[in-house]
């Protein structure tokens, strides 16, 4: 805005008392949006009149900051994801707290870089990585960043094993040149997609992941694991790694941790461990035995933004080596130097740690949430989400029509609808059909996979907001639509029958 006693510009608003205005009419909007969100389906389309907003062109002339807001609540607001509501259970997606609507907004006010520099924002994130590191028995000398969010995590971890595990200067030279081995990564086939898409971007190529068999738990076979290990070093490439699993994507199986860190010390294998949203049963008491071992991981990566209840973005990195993370990540440059005083006594600490220069300040809405809620009741919550998932895998084994996929072992519920006198693929089309109609009308939003290859409904419970009854509304709408459906065919087939030829 230009002042009247300057001819220069900024982009502050003219008049700072209408802009708090509208600021709090956005809180208040904001939080009764929170506050009614059952009340609305979890999920619409984006209606024509809303894209067609969407698709404006570049505005080259300013607006009302009010009219930009108005454009705000009515083409954008009422068409999210649905993540925040109670009946939302796809992929793993958190619900965001209330608190962390507010810490988001202190955030960007403060708009703090945090690469490092002698500030609160730096402090906090320290204090944040330390907390983290403690919460999951981690060893707290052990260093740490956040970032994006899990696939960030791992991959930044994976970029460490490469470096230290790679028989060459990897930083320096690279993967390519002659003689070289191929550098190889392990997991279960359960392992989620970032892994063979990490291995591309590190230059070991997809391949470079060798997904090993799983058992009937969904849990690494290790026998197999360590016959391709030795296969592969007997063929010339050079094993790197092993990824464990702490709650796999389809249905929250865990590898044996334990089992995993004596292997990867016998193979001298880097061993990583990727607990997007698993190793969040580390705070509950009952449900730690499934993720011992972790604490002896070389490196471990989850997210905040799924059982964390926090808003997007937000995934965590730790390193037990802090030097070996360090001098994977760490670049000197004339324009980065460190005189030992002033705002940047030392060298930009963050950015020292992984790829990004440039931060921001992810870490308070962490700092708040664990101050605000503790781990105890994020604990108390984590346990509530896997009582949940029985509760609903229960409801799952009563009905006749509904068939549990896999089991139970945390807060993921694989399941279909099986009408009577269906042949394997007209099941799968039966429960994508079921599926996409519990979304298109609004019941619920649960997602699918597939269970030795049949299609199933999905249900990953990281939501706060859930209560056993909303479950109890998923499986009479998969009922009511499964049997609706299955009467259709039924009518089908008897017209079919009436006009087949004899
Ligand atoms: C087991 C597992 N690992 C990694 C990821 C990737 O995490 P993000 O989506 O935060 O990148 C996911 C995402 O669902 C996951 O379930």
């Amino acid at each position: 805005m230009s002042r009247p006693d300057s001819d220069e510009i900024d982009l502050d608003p003219q008049d700072w008392d209408a802009f708090a205005d509208l600021a709090h009419r956005a809180v208040d909007d904001m939080v009764e949006y929170l506050r009614t969100v059952r009340e609305r389906p979890p999920w619409k389309p984006l209606p024509d009149h809303a894209r067609a907003e969407l698709t404006e062109p570049l505005p080259r002339a300013a607006s009302e900051l009010t009219d930009v807001y108005d454009t705000f609540r009515e083409s954008v607001l009422p068409y999210p994801t649905g993540n925040i509501h109670p009946r939302f259970w796809g992929w793993v997606m958190g619900t965001g707290t209330a608190d962390g609507v507010l810490s988001e907004m202190l955030a960007a006010t403060m708009n703090s870089h945090v690469g490092g520099y002698d500030q609160s924002a730096s402090a906090i994130e320290r204090q944040v990585i330390g907390w983290l590191a403690e919460m999951m028995d981690y060893p707290t000398s052990a260093s740490g960043l956040l970032v994006s969010g899990c696939t960030a995590a791992n991959l930044t971890a994976i970029a460490v094993a490469r470096r230290v595990k790679a028989n060459f200067d990897v930083r320096e030279d690279g993967l390519s040149g002659v003689g070289r081995p191929r550098l190889r990564i392990y997991g279960s086939c359960e392992t989620h997609s970032w892994a063979p898409k990490c291995c591309d971007l590190l230059g070991l190529g997809r391949q470079g992941f060798r997904h090993i068999a799983a058992d009937r738990q969904g849990a690494i076979d290790l026998d197999a694991l360590r016959a391709t290990i030795h296969a592969d070093r007997a063929a010339g490439d050079l094993p790197i790694c092993v990824v464990g699993n702490a709650g796999t994507v389809n249905t929250g199986a865990f590898d044996d941790l334990t089992a995993l860190a004596d292997l990867c010390i016998e193979e001298d294998l880097w061993f990583h461990v990727d607990g997007a949203f698993g190793a969040l049963a580390a705070l509950v008491p009952e449900l730690r035995p499934l993720v011992k071992g972790l604490e002896r991981a070389d490196s471990l990566a989850f997210d905040l933004h799924k059982w964390g209840y926090l808003q997007y973005e937000v995934g965590c990195v730790l390193v037990r080596d802090a030097g070996l993370h360090r001098q994977t990540f760490a670049m000197a440059a004339d324009y980065l130097q460190t005189p030992g005083r002033g705002i940047q006594p030392e060298a930009l600490e963050m950015t020292e740690l992984g790829l990004q220069l440039s931060r921001g300040f992810r870490a308070l809405k962490v700092w708040m949430l664990l101050k605000t809620h503790g781990t105890d009741r994020l604990g108390q919550m984590v346990g509530q989400n896997v009582d949940q998932a029985r509760y609903l895998a229960a409801r799952i084994e009563r009905e006749p029509q509904l068939e549990l996929l896999a089991p139970v072992p945390l807060n993921l519920v694989c399941f279909r609808y099986v009408g009577p006198y269906l042949s394997p693929s007209e099941l799968d089309d039966l429960n994508q059909e079921i599926l996409l109609r519990i979304q298109e009308q609004g019941i619920a939003i649960p997602s699918s996979t597939r269970i030795d290859g049949h299609f199933a409904l999905r249900v990953a419970n990281t939501n706060h907001r859930t209560r056993r009854e909303d479950f109890d509304a998923l499986v009479d709408g998969v009922l009511s639509i499964g049997a609706s459906l299955t009467a259709e065919i039924e009518a089908a087939r008897a017209e079919a029958a009436l006009v087949a030829p004899v």
